[in-house]
């Protein structure tokens, strides 16, 4: 068999902030003249213990203060598509979270004209096809996130779907029903971060609610098997970050994780790796940690790998020409 990292496969849940590495946020914070509060890269990964959702996105906004310009967001996701590349990455679904960088003055168009500079060139470069998902932060209000839909709109060439993310439990999906209601109408594919610590009803409301068409994390369905029956049947995919849940806590050890379980219950499963500078591997990595620690063999590897690609939104020609 292949390494698990070499499988082609594609990567549909990724937070493109996520991937600063801490040698790449003391560079920018030296050409931008941002203070950090380390002493430096080997202090800032002590900083990496997390608690739960909360502790870690007090960190990952705290160190976005870095990325400031155009250069800044193409760098990052220049690195991000170089590695991803290497471990078998065919195919990137990249979000990123608008509000983070216009609350800090960095302005949408900075934001997404950076990001898109390095996306276009990751086909030619290293053969890896993309889309760009825009987040709206659930903590914040549904006028803000109406807001940065509206902000959004003159760089939509770029953009390809929407997404809901940051802290979840209080949280729910049907805050945010107008803005994707308008978000459909302007052609944006929909998905949502969905009982990844909050409850399988938030899973029932991104669906009935919002119409997304895919959940990212759907870790807590197992709790509700009529919701996992629903989910089987309509062919939902699932965006699965199993070295995530395990630094947030969710589940205690990689060896606890659903995934096989989950797998044998028939739902469409994908594994990603979500914030890979922060929780131990890119998803390359992942793929070889679900096959160490749960026995994940070789077929169901190539299931995950080709799940990745019938979850995507690729059509059936981009999906065939990307494997
Ligand atoms: N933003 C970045 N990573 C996230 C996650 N795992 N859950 C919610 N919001 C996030
Ligand atoms: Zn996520």
């Amino acid at each position: 068999m292949h390494l698990p990292e070499a499988l082609p496969k594609a990567e549909l849940h990724l937070h493109i902030e996520g991937t600063l590495e801490p040698e790449l946020a003391f560079a920018l914070a030296a050409r931008n003249g941002v203070e950090l509060p380390y002493a430096g890269t080997e202090e800032l990964r002590e900083a990496y213990l997390f608690s739960d959702l909360q502790s870690f996105l007090d960190l990952y906004y705290e160190l976005m203060a870095v990325l400031r310009t155009a250069d800044d967001f193409t760098e990052l996701a220049d690195a991000y598509l170089e590695r991803a590349a290497r471990q078998g990455v065919r195919h990137a679904e990249i979000f990123f979270d608008p509000q983070a960088h216009t609350a800090r003055g960095v302005p949408i168009g900075t934001v997404v004209e950076g990001l898109a500079r390095a996306l276009e060139r990751a086909e030619e470069r290293h053969g890896v096809s993309t889309r760009l998902i825009m987040c709206f932060l659930r903590d914040r209000s549904a006028e803000s996130a109406m807001e940065t839909l509206r902000a959004a709109e003159p760089y939509l060439r770029h953009i390809a779907g929407v997404g809901l993310d940051s802290a979840e439990v209080g949280n729910p999906p049907s805050r945010f029903a107008e803005v994707y209601e308008a978000a459909g109408a302007l052609g944006l594919r929909k998905v949502a971060h969905a009982g990844e610590e909050g409850p399988p009803a938030y899973i029932r409301e991104a669906l009935d609610v919002l119409g997304v068409e895919r959940i990212d994390h759907g870790l807590r369905a197992m709790e509700d098997p009529e919701l996992v029956e629903r989910l089987v049947r309509d062919r939902v995919p699932l965006t699965l970050c199993p070295l995530s849940n395990v630094r947030l806590r969710a589940v205690d050890v990689l060896e606890d994780h659903p995934l096989p379980a989950m797998m044998a219950a028939g739902l469409l499963v994908t594994v990603n790796s979500d914030d890979p500078a922060y929780f131990g591997g890119y998803v390359g990595d992942t793929f070889h940690a679900v096959h160490e620690a749960l026995g994940i063999g070789p077929e169901r590897l190539r299931e995950l790998a080709r799940n990745s690609f019938l979850a995507s939104f690729l059509d059936d020609d981009e999906d065939r020409r990307a494997r």
